[in-house]
């Protein structure tokens, strides 16, 4: 089906016939046909389809007829410089309001720390209206226009998005699109079966269709129920019969995009969120949004159309805006998302649990293989790199890359679980598990950097490792991400009540205040903590190769040596605990005296090098 005739009918009406201006109009002639096409395939068997693409391209002139006028100078900008984030003074930070800074106001405050550490991207955690005490860490959503009354209001939100961009600070904030909260306005209505919201959600009057699915999607949060559905109840509380689709929680109902009107909502709540400052939308749990009895629905051909649809719809309507994706599975599937036409950013999932993996056996030759073979990316993407988010450490390499290396998957990752957990005899981990499935043998892992590291345990090498392990993150491209209170060597909190239920709270924990007092002085923990992780960033601001994305394999000769390039930088990452030799001739190529860059050290490597237990070198020669 050619989509120009439908296009040239829209066009007329909305564009002719409301005059939204020249930006829009040059966008729209742009984007508005992939768009089209992207929502016509997916929607074009319904009677509705061409009403519905309609009712978006009115949606959008209205959006952008609202879209502030400094948002607007922002779009311009962008478009002028279309790859802002993979400037190497990309540096991004994360963290919960609440925990972290109080409320907005709090971050606000603390928006001249963040730019003295160097950062350059922000991403808070979800901050909107949820339900209470339930709401998985803000990911359950009762509004996506009102802020959590606690920490502000929507008005201090934009506020502090206009400051954090006059500092030259990003803004990211989730989409959290594949659910809402069970007790969102829309959410409410459709147990009530009032049209339309009825339609908005996956209901069923009995077991049928949920024993089908069941068949064959993979359990998320088994802790919190078996299986994709959970049970609608009645006034009282008991079950009534029907199930509900409830991939995470179950308070957090999937929502159904099969629906195109459910599509069109979203990207309304999409670009209120834009509106008010959001620069990059975090993409969350990309790959469930669409269904399809007997497939793991997940990373469904349709999500990536969807996802591209989106994509169009900012380009059209707030241009500024770039989306991550959160996809942790399959590394195959993983980069499937991410183009300049889909995500423009994404997690990279593989490398940070690579890096784990490494730190555990002390050989980081899935790391390697990872680089060699899975990093690059398209051009005009980036990833975002991290060491730990706010969720667990999942072991999602590929098993048939691991088995080319005569690693068995399910054992490595039953390895890597006692390891991290402290179970693993010589083990300086302090971690806990997550979502232990005995069924399956699933599990991942919880547990702040420091104390996965070591630093808890009060292991002799625990500073080195963590320096290494966001030397990773920070050397070889994307967008680095540190989770705050990581750069002051934050330990595990498990104080908290809400960790019983759920361990991922134990590497949320509160404002460290007295470590970030300490990190003033350099010979404390957290000083030395503080001064590797900041000298890592300010390399980064310093060298322009570092940002971008593209790298050289560099082969050390040596099993527990990393080595890679960027530009004319040789990257070298010693992971085990004892001292490491490379050969002389492994340097053949190199000038025979280079400098460390991140200790301003002299290095011959005339005669081979030694690298200390841990060690992180940035050679320049
Ligand atoms: C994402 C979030 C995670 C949350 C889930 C459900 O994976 O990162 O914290 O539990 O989505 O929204
Ligand atoms: C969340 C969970 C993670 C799960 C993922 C699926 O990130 O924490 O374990 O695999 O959602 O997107």
């Amino acid at each position: 089906m050619s989509v120009a005739p439908i296009v040239e009918l829209i066009r007329a009406d909305i564009v002719a016939g409301r005059d939204p201006g020249p930006d829009f109009t040059r966008r729209f002639d742009e984007h508005f046909p992939r768009l089209a096409e992207e929502f016509l395939t997916v929607y074009g068997d319904r009677p509705d389809s061409l009403l519905q693409l309609r009712a978006l391209a009115e949606d959008l002139a209205t959006c952008w007829a609202e879209r502030p006028q400094a948002l607007k100078e922002l779009d311009s900008q962008r478009e002028a410089q279309p790859d802002w984030f993979l400037s190497h003074d990309m540096v991004g930070a994360m963290a919960y309001v609440d925990r972290w800074a109080g409320d907005l106001q709090g971050v606000r405050e603390q928006i001249g720390y963040l730019k003295d550490l160097g950062i350059t991207y922000l991403h808070l955690m979800p901050l909107f209206a949820v339900p209470e005490p339930e709401n998985d860490g803000g990911y359950a959503i009762s509004s996506y226009r009102d802020v959590r009354p606690d920490l502000g209001t929507t008005d201090d939100l934009t506020a502090l998005a206009a400051d954090l961009r006059e500092a030259g600070i990003s803004l990211c904030l989730d989409l959290v699109f594949n659910h809402t909260a069970n007790n969102h306005p829309w959410a409410q209505q459709a147990v009530r079966g009032i049209s339309p919201y009825d339609q908005y959600y996956w209901i069923f009057p009995d077991r049928t269709m949920p024993d089908a699915y069941e068949a064959t999607v993979r359990e998320i949060f088994p802790d919190n129920h078996p299986g994709a559905f959970v049970p609608l109840k009645d006034a009282s509380g008991e079950p009534d019969g029907r199930w509900i689709w409830a991939t995470f929680h179950d308070y957090q109902w999937d929502l159904r995009y099969e629906n195109p009107e459910v599509f069109r909502a979203m990207a309304r709540e999409m670009l209120a969120i834009a509106a008010m400052g959001v620069e990059v939308m975090r993409m969350d749990a990309v790959a469930f949004i669409w269904k399809q009895l007997g497939t793991p629905c997940e990373s469904l051909p349709q999500v990536h159309r969807l996802l591209r649809a989106f994509n169009a719809i900012c380009r059209i309507a707030a241009p500024a805006v770039v989306f991550k994706s959160e996809a942790i599975v399959h590394p195959d599937e993983v980069v499937s998302y991410i183009s300049p036409e889909e995500c423009q950013l994404g997690y990279n999932p593989l490398q940070m649990a690579l890096t784990w993996e490494g730190l555990a056996t002390t050989r980081p030759t899935l790391l390697a293989q990872a680089l060699e073979r899975r990093h690059a990316l398209p051009a005009g993407t980036n990833w975002v790199d991290y060491v730990r988010s706010h969720d667990d450490i999942g072991w999602t390499f590929a098993d048939e890359d691991a088995a080319e290396l005569g690693i068995n998957g399910y054992d490595h990752r039953r390895f890597l679980n006692r390891w991290y957990t402290g179970r693993h005899e010589g083990s300086w981990a302090r971690g806990v598990p997550f979502q232990e499935n005995p069924r399956t043998g699933d599990c991942r892992i919880s547990g702040t950097t420091a104390s996965l590291l070591g630093l808890e345990q009060g292991d002799e090498h625990a500073l080195a490792r963590i320096r290494l392990a966001y030397g990773i993150a920070m050397l070889t491209g994307g967008i680095p991400l540190v989770y705050l209170g990581d750069e002051v060597g934050q330990l595990n909190d498990p104080s908290d009540p809400a960790v019983a239920h759920d361990t991922r709270w134990v590497h949320r924990p509160r404002r460290p205040a007295d470590r970030y007092l300490e990190a003033g002085y350099p010979t404390s923990e957290a000083g030395q903590v503080f001064q590797a992780i900041t000298s890592l960033i300010d390399l980064r601001h310093e060298h322009a190769e570092l940002g971008g994305n593209e790298l050289g394999t560099f082969d050390a000769h040596n099993d527990h040596v990393l080595g890679f390039t960027r530009g004319p930088l040789l990257v070298l990452a010693n992971f085990a605990p004892r001292a490491q030799h490379i050969a002389s001739d492994v340097f053949s190529a190199r000038a025979a005296t280079e400098t460390d860059l991140l200790t301003g050290r002299e290095v011959e490597v005339g005669e081979g090098l030694w690298l200390n237990p841990y060690d992180l070198l940035v050679l320049n020669g």
